[in-house]
């Protein structure tokens, strides 16, 4: 229901320019058309519904904001200086498909889309002040970018345990956290709960990204979407831990992951339960 209803808003608020450029429109939605699982959203939006479904309507645009900055991130993790790759969400990469620059500057448009999205909210102004502070926090220096940094720079060298949940928390872990403490704060609970939602979402972003790691290792680029089998520079879970190990692992987080759900609210434990029996088991 909430996946079907952020789809239809997605479809309705692609990003557009009045301009004369001759592809720069079509270049802006060429990724945000081709999918994907709209998991931060949906955890955005999974709070929302379990505490204050009437403001469902108001957060689907911080939903957006979402999924344009992880686009963003996509876009630029794919390209030549990054991980290089040539297939997105089952299609060709924006970079192939058009050019470094045309990749380049649709991720940074999408990445200032989401701040304008978010301060143009229809919510009190302290709300919207700490949505962006929670966004910038997470997905700037102090999250995605410090991860993607040390993600690309250790490539073939070796990194400790603590170092890799370092690097990982860092590149995932903190946008999914900040997901779910983005509907946390648009329905106002009190700052010990946002913060409790938002260790819950470290460990929730951890296994997501172990389960990457997974698909990498033993899917097909067809099945995921994505070029496959290409970590093996990388400092994964896999290389770390060796696919049963990191198997292991999650399953060992997911275990950990749901006894702390079970002492959440039962409705905010209910939408996340439905959320990592979808996305983050098998
Ligand atoms: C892929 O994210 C990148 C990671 C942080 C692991 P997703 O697996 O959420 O990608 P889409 O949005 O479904 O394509
Ligand atoms: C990317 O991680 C995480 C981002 C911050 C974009 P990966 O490089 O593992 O993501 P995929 O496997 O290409 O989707
Ligand atoms: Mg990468
Ligand atoms: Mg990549
Ligand atoms: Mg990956």
């Amino acid at each position: 229901m909430i996946l079907a209803k952020f789809n239809e808003h997605l479809e309705q608020n692609y990003p557009r320019v009045q301009n004369f450029h001759p592809f720069f429109n079509d270049a802006l939605k060429w990724m945000l058309e081709a999918g994907g699982k709209h998991f931060r959203a949906q955890l955005l939006l999974g709070i929302v519904n379990a505490k204050n479904p009437t403001l469902l309507d108001k957060a689907l645009n911080a939903a957006l904001a979402l999924e344009f900055i992880h686009t963003y991130s996509l876009i630029h993790d794919d390209l030549p200086a990054m991980d290089n790759a040539f297939l997105r969400r089952g299609k060709e990469t924006l970079h192939k498909k058009y050019d470094e620059t045309t990749a380049i500057l649709v991720g940074d448009a999408l990445n200032t889309e989401a701040f304008l999205l978010l301060s143009k909210l229809d919510l009190k102004d302290e709300i919207k002040v700490k949505l962006v502070q929670t966004l910038a926090f997470n997905t700037g220096l102090n999250g995605m970018i410090i991860g993607q940094a040390i993600d690309c720079y250790f490539e073939d060298k070796n990194l400790t345990l603590d170092e890799v949940e370092f690097l990982h928390i860092h590149k995932t872990a903190r946008l999914i956290a900040a997901s779910l403490k983005m509907g946390a704060i648009i329905c106002e609970l009190e700052a010990k709960e946002c913060e409790e939602i938002y260790e819950v979402g470290i460990l929730i972003g951890l296994i997501f990204q172990i389960k990457d790691d997974i698909i990498d290792a033993t899917l097909d680029a067809n099945e995921a979407g994505k070029p496959t089998h290409n970590d093996t520079h990388k400092n994964s879970f896999i290389k770390l831990l060796g696919l049963e190990g990191a198997k292991k692992a999650k399953n060992d987080k997911i275990t950990l992951c749901e006894e702390k759900i079970k002492k959440m609210d039962p409705k905010i434990a209910n939408e996340l339960c439905k959320l990592i029996d979808k996305y983050l088991k098998g």
